[in-house]
């Protein structure tokens, strides 16, 4: 087991999202395939989740594919299917074992029904789990997200609070992401957790996804942790 190297004064974001973007560059670096980068994004971002739960970590969020991911050509986006098909069970049972609900964001129906399917199970399989959360956004886009939790108000017919409106979001009950981490070299949000980001501490670095380290979450968490998170307050009220 690895060694934990996080100090015990270090302050652990209970929801940390990450933005896994890099995976085609770094193929292409290697004279691979864009699909081999998913592969081993896949591998990476299972890997991370049992890393985050393990140090403490609640929440983990991760962009998967965005709704505009689907103009992809399909033959990439098959292989992204393809990787919830053939490891999505036994590579996520490793993370649900910590006793984790799944969560799938976004536009789920926009799937092929076998793989809405798989992901449908593994919900179910896992929704008497409280406290500690996994959700994988997929046809995901936060102003689409913000949109429909708008129409489902409407439809109520009742005016929101901050509260009630983020009761209608995907990620309702949970606390917002603490820390949002983003790989591969772009500083820019691309409609991810619009509504749930607004004090989130943001994390980019250069690394590309498929080599982004344990170490490297690691590294985040204690950049989070020197962090001041004011709120809006002064120091002296703090
Ligand atoms: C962005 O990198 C990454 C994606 C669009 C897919 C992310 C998928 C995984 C990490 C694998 C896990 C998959 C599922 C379905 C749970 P990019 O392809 O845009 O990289 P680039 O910017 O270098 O081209």
């Amino acid at each position: 087991m690895q060694r934990n190297k996080i100090k015990p004064d270090t302050k652990i974001p209970r929801h940390i999202a990450i933005i896994m973007d890099g995976n085609g560059r770094w193929a292409k670096k290697r004279f691979m395939p864009r699909s081999f980068g998913h592969q081993k994004g896949m591998e990476r971002m299972i890997g991370l989740m049992e890393r985050a739960f393990r140090l403490g970590v609640s929440y983990v969020t991760v962009y998967a594919l965005s709704t505009e991911n689907l103009k992809r050509p399909q033959e990439e986006l098959e292989g992204l299917y393809n990787l919830i098909r053939k490891h999505f069970k036994e590579n996520m049972q490793r993370v649900l074992r910590y006793g984790v609900r799944l969560k799938v964001i976004g536009a789920v129906e926009l799937l092929p029904d076998d793989v809405q399917a798989i992901l449908r199970q593994a919900e179910a399989e896992t929704a008497h789990f409280e406290g500690k959360g996994v959700n994988i956004a997929l046809c995901y886009g936060a102003r689409a997200e913000i949109v429909r939790a708008v129409n489902c108000a409407v439809e109520k017919g009742e005016k929101v609070t901050e509260e009630s409106f983020s009761a209608l979001l995907y990620t309702q009950g949970q606390p917002d992401p603490d820390l949002i981490i983003r790989t591969g070299k772009e500083i820019r949000l691309s409609n991810f957790l619009l509504w749930q980001s607004a004090y989130a501490e943001l994390y980019f670095t250069d690394k590309m996804f498929p080599e982004f380290s344990d170490r490297d979450l690691e590294k985040s968490i204690v950049w989070f942790s020197g962090r001041t998170r004011r709120f809006g307050k002064t120091d002296e009220q703090l």
